[in-house]
């Protein structure tokens, strides 16, 4: 069985406070991109799982989200662990703030969801990926949505308008946990304007969106980065970009386009620049 897991952007990302369990409370709107990784399942004799991918770096095991994925669905169905052969075409950036290993993972429950007689609805699936992660519910989603509390609690948006998206990895990767434990540490500029953004959403309103993007993190970076991912924005912007801003806790960073001939420009000097570079849309 072969399925798609898309990547995700942040149109959003705002850090309300860190709680108790070690996590923080978020608010952040999301939306699905075409980029996708390509995962292939296959049943195999005996028991494990294995996972083959194109980047030899990423782990090979059970510590690869995906296999967690299936681990946690077997559990929650109350059944053995099966053998089953992963094999990953990664294209999404890794440790990017695309939520491509939640998404891989994603694509897993959904792929062993499909083969049950009576599956899950999304909204049941979703709750099943909320133990392996924080992005998974979400990526088990998709679309334009609402994410709040670790991420996990999630409410469908009005879709935003089809756009081209142009993004760029920066060539270095940022840690998760090392960027939520310096946010507590920063004095935040300012705060997106997620009523806005949800606004512009029901409006229709693709520039309205765009110019509303924010995402808090970027204060977090140290100067360096974030004047790299500064670099992006502006070129983004400088070639048209309704809004530019950067993805989860980064570095990539992305802008919106209704003009494919301005996305084409920027992803041309955006190669210039190095890194890892896509044309993509918005799904
Ligand atoms: O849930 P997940 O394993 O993807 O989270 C990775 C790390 O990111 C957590 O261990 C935590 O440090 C941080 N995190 C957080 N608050 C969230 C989500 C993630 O502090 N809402």
């Amino acid at each position: 069985m072969e399925v798609p897991a898309r990547a995700k952007l942040n149109l959003t990302l705002d850090v309300l406070g860190s709680r108790p369990d070690g996590y923080h409370d978020l608010r952040m709107v999301m939306q699905t991109i075409d980029l996708s990784d390509r995962l292939t399942l296959k049943a195999k004799e005996g028991k494990g799982i294995c996972v083959y991918t194109n980047l030899h770096f990423l782990p090979n095991n059970e510590k690869n989200l995906a296999a967690q994925a299936a681990l946690v669905w077997w559990e929650t169905r109350k059944e053995p662990p099966q053998g089953l052969d992963i094999t990953i075409d990664k294209r999404i950036p890794v440790c990017a703030g695309m939520a491509g290993g939640s998404s891989d993972a994603a694509a897993i429950l959904r792929a062993l969801n499909a083969m049950e007689d009576t599956p899950l609805s999304p909204m049941e699936l979703a709750r099943v990926g909320e133990r392996v992660g924080s992005d998974v519910p979400y990526c088990v989603l998709g679309g334009t949505a609402l994410a709040e509390g670790r991420g996990e609690i999630l409410t469908p948006l009005p879709p935003l308008p089809q756009c081209w998206v142009v993004l760029c990895k920066p060539e270095f990767s940022i840690s998760t946990p090392a960027l939520f434990a310096k946010i507590d540490r920063v004095r935040l500029r300012c705060r997106p304007d997620t009523k806005g953004v949800i606004a512009a959403l029901e409006a229709g309103d693709l520039a309205g969106v765009a110019r509303r993007m924010y995402n808090v993190f970027e204060d977090a970076l140290p100067l360096h980065r974030r004047s790299r991912v500064n670099d992006i924005k502006n070129i983004l912007i400088q070639c048209g970009a309704l809004g530019a801003s950067m993805s989860g806790t980064g570095p990539t960073a992305f802008g919106l386009f209704e003009d494919k001939n301005c996305a084409l420009e920027a992803q041309e000097r955006l190669n210039g620049l190095g890194g890892e570079v896509f044309l993509t849309q918005t799904v």
